[in-house]
This record gives C-alpha cells, structure tokens and sequence, in this order.
C-alpha cells in the first residue's frame, strides 16, 4: 500500500549561483587521500567535512519500490554501494526496512533480518541509526489493515510492536520517527486514512511517544512529515499538537522534515523558520529525506543548470538546517540514482540524488561538502 501524496504546492523559481564543477570519479580527491594536495583533505568525505556534532545521513536502499524494480538487495549485493554508505555517511536510515510490511509482515512473525544489518553495520561504521517508523498510514501489512480487530487488540497490536521493535534496537537507534505524516497538507489529522487514528482516536498519538520511550528512554522520538518546509497549515498544526503534548509531558523530542523537492517549484525559502519555530518550542530538529527531483529532458539526462540548480537546493537545504541550533542531523534520501525511489513514484522525473547510477558525484555533491567544510572552520 503506497499512498504517498506529493508536493503540490507551487513556489516560484530559485535564482541559480553554483558554478558546473567536475563531476568525474577519477576528479575526486578522497581517492589519493594519503597524497591528495588538497586543501581539506581530511575532510573530503561528507561525514569528516561535518561540524563536530551535526551527522551526515542517508537512507539505506531496500524492500519498497525495489522489489519491482527486479534487482537484488543493494545492501548485500552491491560493494560499491557499500563502500560509499559506510565512508560518506555519520547516519543512516532504513529506507522501508522498518516499515510495518517488512518488520511485521505476519501478525505473529517479525522479519528483523535487513533492520538487524543495518545496524549492525552503522555500529560497525561508527554511525548513528535513525529509526523509521512506527505509526504510519501507509506500508502497513494486510494482515493489519484489512483485518478485523476490537478498539483493545489494536491498541495491544500497536503497544506490543513498538515494545518489541523499539525495546530491540534499544541503545542503538539514537532517533526514531515514532509518527510519521499523521496531517493532511491541510493540517487535519489524517483520521480516515491512518488505521490508528481512525479506529482508536487522537489519543493513541501520545500513547506511541509513551510506549517508546518506555521501551528505549534513551531515544529521541520524533514526529515527521513532508510538506513542512515551511510556516504553513500543517507546520502550524504539529505546533499547536506538540505544544500541548509536551505540557502534558509526552515524551516528544524531534520534529524532522522529510524535504522531498522538486526543482519545479521554487526553494521553500520558509524552511529555516519553520525548523527555527520547532527548535524554540525546546526540540530537536532535523532534515531526514532530502532529495531534489526534477523534470528529465528526452534524453533521460540532466542539463548542467539542472544540475546547478538542484545543487543549489540542496545546498539551502543544508544551510537552513545549519543555521538552527538544534538541526544537527542531516539525511538525504539515498546517494545514488541508481536506487532512487523517485523515477518510480514521480512519472518523468528522476535525477533526485547526489550521484548518479554510476556513483559519479554531481554538483549537489560538492555544493552540500563545501557548505560542511565552511560550516565546520564557523
Ligand atoms: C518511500 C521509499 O523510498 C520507497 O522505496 C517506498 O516504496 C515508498 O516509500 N515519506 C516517507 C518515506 O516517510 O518512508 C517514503 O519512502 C517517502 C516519503
């Protein structure tokens, strides 16, 4: 069940500054690291070019729309893919591995196998693991929606998931969207759409934040959601929710914004305030989904202002997130087009990520490791 709903709404086009710079492998400095003479090179790499503190992230390919795509698990399959994970990056989320639908695909059988590796492997990396997620409308098993359940056993189903998968990865998941885009672009609860609100009211919101932090107190728990990259109806609709949860004292952390854009909007030039609204509110905040999208010519290639300007965003995306005290954690939504969810769920788009399918760096790149290396000198 896939029922991601797109951005819609249409900003106006970003001015375009970055200059083209090379894209080629063999151009890249952290290959010779030992002789490279360049300036920066210890930190030529994402995760080193960091401010002490703020984590590069991205997600880790698997499950989802790749099943379709008819590929083997990029994860265990594909050492390239491997490499860069572990050397680019100081965090990494499951893409769909944690999703209902993989991690609970029967009523009594979990499937921990990818999640399990995945941690592991960001242990074996030095990186920190977003979890993701926990009440969700959408990648949610059969078994579950269409099943047929009183108000009590839904609410024991849910309290029993998140003990059992939180409670498991407890002391090694630092952050975890516990709700996931529970607002419509509105700003109404989605109480049709998402099986939990619907059957079981509001309340059950406050109640996942409870259960998770009973099974993991050290975990920072998070709401998340697109379309808030900027003050608008759903931002203001999380505010007004978080603000009353935290005077009841609900164990809310985070708000994240998951930053799907397309460059055939404009930049949401209202992203640092938004984020700046939640870090006031006393939480943390982060960037968790980063991709920029775009139209493909005939060709299927992107031209070099395409890329400049998908550079661009990235790169404001970076800044905004930078420039918020609290934001010290920064994920794209993959590294590489090669397994980019974007050509599969947004007809005629694609280009979406930093690299293309062959790991050559694109401009996006180099514009998000020069904003790190110029953040981390400040
Ligand atoms: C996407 C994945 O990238 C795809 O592989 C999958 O088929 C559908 O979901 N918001 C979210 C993510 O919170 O979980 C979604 O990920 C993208 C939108």
């Amino acid at each position: 069940m896939r029922h991601f709903r797109f951005i819609t709404a249409a900003f106006t086009a970003a001015a375009l500054t970055l200059p083209l710079v090379a894209t080629s492998a063999s151009a890249d400095p952290s290959r010779g690291h030992q002789s490279s003479p360049h300036a920066h090179a210890r930190y030529d790499r994402l995760r080193q070019a960091a401010p002490d503190g703020f984590v590069v992230g991205t997600a880790v390919a698997g499950g989802g729309h790749h099943l379709e795509q008819d590929y083997p698990d990029p994860f265990t399959s594909d050492k390239e893919y491997r490499k860069v994970l572990g050397q680019q990056f100081s965090s990494v989320s499951p893409e769909n591995q944690m999703k209902w639908e993989y991690i609970h695909p029967e009523q009594n059988r979990y499937n921990f196998a990818m999640a399990d590796d995945i941690v592991d492997f960001a242990e074996r990396h030095h990186q920190v693991v977003r979890g993701h997620t926990l009440l969700w409308h959408s990648q949610n098993p059969t078994w579950l929606e269409e099943g047929d359940f009183s108000d009590t056993e839904l609410r024991t189903i849910l309290r029993k998931h998140i003990k059992t998968v939180v409670g498991r990865y407890a002391g090694r998941i630092q952050q975890w969207d516990v709700a996931n885009e529970i607002f419509d672009e509105a700003g109404n609860l989605r109480t049709e759409e998402n099986i939990w609100i619907r059957e079981l009211g509001p309340g059950i919101i406050a109640d996942a934040f409870r259960w998770a932090h009973e099974a993991d107190p050290k975990a920072k728990l998070f709401f998340n959601d697109y379309g808030v990259e900027d003050v608008n109806a759903k931002t203001d609709a999380y505010y007004e929710l978080i603000k009353g949860l935290r005077k009841q004292r609900v164990p809310v952390h985070g708000f994240s914004s998951q930053a799907h854009l397309s460059t055939r909007y404009g930049f949401p030039g209202g992203l640092e305030d938004s984020l700046r609204r939640f870090d006031e509110l006393g939480l943390e905040t982060a960037i968790t989904e980063l991709d920029v999208r775009m139209d493909l010519p005939e060709s299927g290639e992107p031209t070099g202002a395409q890329l400049r300007q998908q550079a661009d965003y990235y790169q404001q995306a970076l800044s905004a997130c930078l420039a918020v005290d609290g934001c010290d954690s920064f994920t794209i939504w993959g590294f590489t087009d090669k397994y980019s969810w974007v050509p599969v769920f947004f007809e005629g788009e694609g280009s979406a990520t930093v690299m293309t399918g062959e790991f050559v760096r694109k401009p996006a790149f180099f514009a998000l490791r020069s904003a790190l290396q110029e953040a981390r000198k400040h």
